[in-house]
């Protein structure tokens, strides 16, 4: 039951236990990017105030991991069921804040849920070893430990489930944490920050700090504190964090680019991998670090697909995601925008047919029509990066060999997603796409079980599973001599 669609978020940042302002009194507009409406004025933060939320993070520490697993689940469980009690007003929130339609706005608090109540769960897994000795007078233990103060850098596209995939992990596994939401969603990190308040964690387990991304990023990177940052955002800014990190030789996990491969095989289920293939480019208008981002179809296959994916891509409907029936809100900028436009541009001018949409909606600033292009050849601009935007370029391919070297020809490595019937081909490119997560014959794979992350440019560190908690934790080794004698 939503409790409350009264629910607004402080327009304070969250440090200590105490919700505070800017020192010099500076704040910045969250802006609604259907309407370019300022929501709200919030904190505009420096080093100063920065360097206060690690001090409260590294005093918080001690007490924080010395409790029991299970007792950290209970807060963390709490946290969860009350996003649930405010899962309308805070899909409200978000679809004002980021733009994506309310239906799935509902899905994402849902899914930023899942992550607490999954990490509620693992922090009392967290085992250790006993190793056989090499001598009779010792053993051999192993424990892990949490790695203490962490920072967590969270991106828009998914501004309350990026933030519980990390802080969940982080918090279960005995770790305390500095918050960086990025600067187009504040609202939605200092409104989980308030559900967090009240689910009674300890002042100084989380602060969540909003502001100048450089300045409060230098002042992370620069701490010998914070000993763990966690990051999702672009490849770009995830290189210049490996650099800032070597100084104070911290952990990284980092969820960077993506330039998703979509394989149609000639044994495909036509509907299926129609219906896969919306899911898949459209969620979120395309905004996704997962998105299919280049579309391979069998030759066999590639009209009757064109017709049926641009037949489907004609139904979606562009608008303001408060509206019903609206299934693509805006981009986040214009910027954003102009990008998806100068891939069209770039992909007309080199021969490429534009077969449903192409440009700017009529809906307002920043919003882009669903758009289909065929003939999409490996020089344009759109197959080589991540365009971030409701583009589906569609690309001709007559062998495995040949689909399976051009998906692999890319320095990302995060999703790759293929369609066919045959298990042998099934298990074959499951082997050879060279990504971090492969997904066949579906056109989402994202849930909290699943371990989610990339290779080579794409990053490096898992988020979610049984493994998203490893990445909070040293491994100690202990050996007690002396045994027997
Ligand atoms: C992302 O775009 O970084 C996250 C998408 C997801 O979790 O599915």
């Amino acid at each position: 039951m939503d409790k409350s669609l009264e629910f607004t978020p402080p327009h304070r940042c969250y440090i200590d236990g105490a919700w505070v302002e800017s020192d010099k009194g500076l704040r910045f507009s969250s802006i609604d990017p259907a309407t370019g409406d300022i929501l709200a004025e919030v904190p505009d933060l420096g080093a100063l105030e920065t360097q206060s939320a690690i001090s409260a993070a590294a005093r918080a520490l001690s007490d924080w991991r010395s409790r029991t697993a299970s007792e950290r689940g209970l807060f963390l469980r709490r946290f969860g069921e009350l996003l649930g009690d405010h899962k309308e007003s805070l899909a409200q929130l978000l679809t004002r804040e980021q733009g994506k339609p309310l239906l799935e706005s509902r899905g994402e608090v849902s899914y930023a849920q899942s992550f607490l109540f999954w990490f509620a769960e693992e922090g009392a897994r967290l085992y250790g070893d006993i190793i056989p000795s090499h001598t009779i007078d010792a053993r051999l233990l192993v424990m892990k430990q949490a790695v203490g103060v962490c920072a967590l850098i969270t991106p828009w596209n998914f501004p309350y489930a990026m933030i519980t995939r990390k802080l969940g992990a982080a918090l279960a596994a005995g770790c305390t944490a500095v918050v960086k939401p990025a600067e187009q969603t504040p609202l939605c990190a200092l409104a989980l920050a308030r559900l967090g308040e009240e689910a009674g964690i300890p002042r100084g387990v989380f602060n969540v700090v909003t502001g100048d991304a450089q300045a409060i990023g230098k002042t992370l990177m620069s701490s010998d504190i914070v000993r763990k940052v966690s990051f999702t955002g672009s490849t770009d800014v995830g290189k210049l964090l490996i650099s800032q990190s070597a100084a104070t030789v911290k952990k990284l996990s980092l969820e960077l680019g993506g330039h998703a491969p979509f394989i149609v095989c000639e044994d495909a289920d036509l509907d299926e991998a129609v219906s896969g293939a919306i899911l898949s480019k459209f969620r979120n208008s395309g905004q996704t670090c997962v998105c299919a981002n280049r579309f391979y179809i069998h030759e066999s296959l590639y009209d009757s697909f064109a017709e049926r994916f641009a037949e489907k891509i004609s139904e979606l409907n562009v608008g303001n995601g408060l509206l019903p029936n609206t299934h693509l809100g805006p981009l986040i900028d214009l910027a954003a925008v102009e990008k998806s436009e100068r891939h069209v541009c770039d992909a007309r001018d080199k021969g490429a047919k534009v077969l449903f949409g192409g440009s700017r909606d009529k809906a307002g600033g920043n919003f882009f029509q669903p758009t289909l292009l065929g003939e999409v050849e490996d020089s344009m601009q759109i197959l080589q990066e991540e365009t971030f935007g409701p583009i589906a370029p569609l690309v001709r391919f007559s062998s495995d060999e040949e689909v399976l070297r051009r998906a692999n020809s890319t320095p990302y490595g995060l999703a790759a997603y293929f369609y066919s019937r045959d298990v042998g081909r099934v298990f074959q490119f499951a082997d050879d796409l060279d990504y971090g997560m492969v997904i066949a014959n579906s056109g989402v794979s994202s849930n909290a079980c699943a371990p989610f992350g990339g290779v080579k440019h794409s990053g490096y560190g898992r988020e979610g599973s049984k493994y998203g908690i490893l990445e909070y934790v040293d491994i100690k080794y202990l050996l007690v001599g002396g045994i027997g004698s």
